[in-house]
């Protein structure tokens, strides 16, 4: 099934990544050759989307200007026979024919609050969200779950190793598997070690019922005092079901610079590997 609305949330301070994030958003910071952000428009193409929801904070503005078509610096690529720097500017953004509205997040609340902003914006149909900060390389993960997706909540897994379970949201599962869909029975976010029900992590790819919106509005603030998304799709375990999905692909934690160093690594080494073929052949 086809996720034709995506929500992408980047409207947090990137706190882990000061002083780099002073005054621009973390989602703009570069992977090599292009920002954070421009995977998670991609992923989100890829997967079927028609309609984008970005939602940024109030004051920085980078995201929405990186978005806007830049005519002069198009034309001022060309005059100078810059082609291939011209050719890497238009295939970033989004394609004709997806919309992007950007939402506007007052205060950062958490990421339960920043899919709550989208509210008046959605359908009551299922929807995407895409973390930008978790950056997946392979087989686009919201593609491999919508292909997957049959009702209810879906969200991406991944096993962690146990010392780092209190930085996520870990499943309860009912069953087991390599990878794939594995059913699960409720999520807890970022518990400690001891009571963590799994080693498996919730990873920021979700697709979600719209039933989430009513859940979210009634949350009260969670872990870290944030409104907590896996803290809304908790109570609809036992009405919606839960399923975990094993995703094919490497992920990356963009939101920390050890992981952005390692992806910037991988689409430097993709970006060689694509060139010599294209030289090649
Ligand atoms: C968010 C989610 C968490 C999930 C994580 C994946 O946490 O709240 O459940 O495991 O993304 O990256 P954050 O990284 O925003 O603290």
């Amino acid at each position: 099934m086809p996720v034709k609305t995506v929500i992408i949330p980047a409207g947090g301070l990137g706190t882990r990544l000061l002083p780099a994030t002073k005054c621009t958003p973390k989602e703009m910071l570069p992977v090599y050759d292009r920002p954070v952000i421009q995977f998670a428009l991609d992923e989100a193409v890829a997967a079927g989307a028609t309609r984008i929801l970005l939602v940024v904070g109030p004051t920085k503005t980078a995201l929405q200007d990186y978005l806007r078509p830049d005519e002069d610096l198009s034309r001022h690529l060309r005059e100078k026979g810059k082609h291939a720097l011209h050719e890497a500017l238009q295939s970033t953004g989004v394609p004709s024919g997806v919309e992007v509205e950007i939402v506007v997040q007052p205060s950062p609340r958490g990421l339960g609050d920043a899919v709550l902003c989208c509210a008046p914006y959605l359908e009551r149909t299922p929807f995407g969200v895409i973390l930008p900060d978790d950056v997946i390389f392979g087989d686009p993960c919201l593609l491999q779950m919508g292909r997957s997706y049959s009702g209810g909540h879906m969200v991406a897994a991944q096993a962690v190793a146990p010392q780092q379970v209190s930085q996520y949201g870990i499943f309860r599962l009912t069953g087991s598997a390599i990878r794939g869909p594995i059913r699960a029975s409720g999520m807890v976010e970022k518990p400690s070690v001891a009571e963590a029900p799994s080693r498996v992590a919730a990873v920021g790819r979700y697709i979600l019922d719209p039933i989430v919106l009513t859940r979210l509005s009634m949350t009260p603030p969670g872990a870290g005092g944030e409104v907590q998304l896996t803290d809304a799709i908790a109570e609809d375990v036992d009405t919606k079901g839960l399923t975990a999905y094993l995703f094919d692909g490497e992920r990356f934690d963009c939101g920390s610079l050890d992981g952005l160093l390692s992806a910037a690594v991988v689409r430097e080494r993709q970006l060689r590997h694509g060139n010599a073929i294209a030289a090649a052949g």
